[in-house]
């Protein structure tokens, strides 16, 4: 009796130890597909007759030393807009040479060098190489690219645009300079695994003419989505650092750096539907207007990107971004340092806004004035401010303890500055005249604790 029910469980053992076989086995080979599908993924380039040259020829042709002068200034506009230089360029190095760090929640990035150099740099790329990089995700031996190189936007670059990009990159001078490895943490220092991340979060291709909006509309979602790429940093990711593609703009932390780009829809954000068209322009174009001014790693967007946009194409972004419906909050970031937010009775939060209160008028009343009213052009409101009152405490504690510098542009050849406070302010006095600041003149926002400062005064600065 008791071997016959010994033999059933092992019967049944046996049974479920072939299951879970055959399932480990079925979820391997689902798994190999879709990562296979994902290292597949791409466009390949083939609009043309097959009696024409191909058009590599073409963009080899355009890449050549004898590109036209209207191609290289056009090829010099367009990758300022999409900021090539910035992330390719170290502070003090050779422009394009590459060895710029950016700092990741998964490690260090290093950028490559894209100058002429036919050993280091790229210089024996043909145009196709190139479409296949910006489009496509891939490197010259179509290995796959990390999407810090924001190739998720750069897809909806048209073949023209980059072609122009390749060649002015290709009339600059070659500098050698050996590329470095990325420095990155197991298991992300291995390439193969962005196959699975592409299958997810890639969708490669150019972005489809919505014929119900008007040219202009048309022409600044190409801008806003694919070369400025403003979702790269205006989004929030998850834990393998995707977002949900070129449109998303629910606002994010930066990684590595402790900066917060705000959601550019959410109502407590920018809500950006409620700006005016020469307000928006205006601080793409020169980092200020009535209003604000752009901080940190935006001042570094305006002052090398977007200040040399043409107003037709300021105007045309402005229109896209005016017409992006908002939404009712910012979505919730992995990186989100608001969690562990102290709670406080009300009789602390009063004591909390008396101390502030005392810092403020001491330190701030001179610039920002008594009701936080500012002065228009000048400095900033701090009533009714939403920078103040989100719950990213980013931006207003990296202003604080390091000052605030907008960039000089030549809309604004001599902005005014914030000094810093670090040297003069103890942590906790930060959490009070911040606590203070949003809470004060009809201002709402949660408490801040001197524990939440202090990550800020180590940070990096860019
Ligand atoms: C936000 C930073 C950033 C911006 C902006 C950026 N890149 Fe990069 N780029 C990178 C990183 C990081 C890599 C390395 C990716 C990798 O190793 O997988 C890279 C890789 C490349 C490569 C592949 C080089 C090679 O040797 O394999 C090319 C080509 C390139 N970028 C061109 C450009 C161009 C052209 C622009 C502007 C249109 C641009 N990049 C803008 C960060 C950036
Ligand atoms: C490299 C990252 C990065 C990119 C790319 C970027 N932004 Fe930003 N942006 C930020 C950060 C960080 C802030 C917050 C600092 C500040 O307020 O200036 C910000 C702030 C802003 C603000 C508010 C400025 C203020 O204080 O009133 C606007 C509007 C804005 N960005 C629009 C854009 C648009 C449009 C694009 C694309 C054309 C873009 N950004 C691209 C990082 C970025
Ligand atoms: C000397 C004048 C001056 C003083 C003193 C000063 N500020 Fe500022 N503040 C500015 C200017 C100018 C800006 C805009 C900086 C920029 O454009 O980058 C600014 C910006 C800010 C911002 C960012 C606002 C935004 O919209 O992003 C905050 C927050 C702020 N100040 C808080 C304070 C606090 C708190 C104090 C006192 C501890 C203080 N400031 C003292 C001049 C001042």
């Amino acid at each position: 009796m008791s071997h016959a029910i010994e033999k059933n469980k092992t019967s049944l053992a046996k049974k479920v130890l072939k299951f879970s076989a055959i399932l480990i086995v079925s979820l391997l080979l689902l798994l190999i597909l879709i990562a296979l599908y994902g290292y597949r993924l791409g466009d390949v380039y083939s609009d043309l007759s097959k009696d024409t040259p191909s058009h590599s020829k073409v963009g080899e042709q355009v890449a050549s030393r004898h590109a036209s002068n209207a191609i290289l200034e056009r090829g010099a506009y367009l990758s300022k807009i999409a900021d090539c230089m910035a992330c390719h360029t170290t502070r003090g190095g050779a422009a394009f040479a590459g060895g710029r760090v950016m700092e990741s929640e998964f490690g260090q990035f290093i950028t490559p060098n894209i100058t002429p150099d036919k050993q280091t740099g790229i210089g024996n790329w043909t145009a196709e190489d190139f479409w296949n990089a910006l489009h496509n995700g891939r490197g010259k031996q179509g290995q796959l690219l990390y999407p810090a190189f924001p190739f998720v936007n750069y897809t909806h670059i048209s073949r023209a645009d980059a072609d122009a990009i390749f060649a002015y990159l290709q009339s600059q001078p070659a500098v050698v300079q050996q590329n470095l490895e990325h420095r990155l943490a197991f298991p992300y220092n291995q390439r193969a695994g962005l196959a699975l991340w592409r299958a997810l979060y890639f969708k490669p291709g150019e972005l489809a003419y919505q014929p119900a909006q008007s040219q202009e509309w048309n022409r600044g979602a190409y801008l806003v989505r694919g070369l400025a790429h403003c979702s790269a940093c205006h989004s929030s990711r998850n834990q393998f650092g995707a977002n949900k593609g070129s449109d998303d703009f629910s606002g994010g932390e930066m990684a590595g750096i402790r900066w917060y780009a705000p959601s550019l829809v959410a109502k407590h954000e920018l809500n950006l539907s409620t700006w005016s068209s020469a307000d928006l322009s205006q601080l793409l174009q020169h980092g200020v207007n009535r209003q604000s001014s752009v901080n940190g790693p935006m001042a570094e967007v305006v002052k090398a990107s977007l200040q040399y946009l043409t107003d037709q194409d300021a105007a045309a972004m402005a229109n896209y971004l005016r017409s992006l419906p908002p939404q009712e909050k910012a979505a919730p970031d992995f990186l989100d340092r608001a969690i562990a937010r102290p709670t406080v009775s009300k009789e602390q939060m009063l004591q909390m806004m008396e101390a502030g209160e005392t810092i403020y008028r001491a330190q701030c009343i001179d610039c920002h004035g008594k009701n936080g009213e500012g002065q228009a052009g000048i400095y900033p409101a701090l009533k009714g401010n939403p920078s103040l009152q989100m719950e990213s405490l980013s931006n207003p504690i990296r202003i604080i303890l390091a000052g605030g510098f907008s960039p000089v542009t030549k809309g604004n050849p001599r902005p005014y500055s914030m000094p810093p406070f670090a040297p003069f302010l103890t942590d906790t006095e930060v959490a009070l005249v911040l606590t203070y600041i949003r809470n004060a003149w009809g201002n709402q926002a949660s408490a801040v604790g001197a524990a939440e400062v202090n990550p800020y005064r180590t940070a990096s600065l860019d």
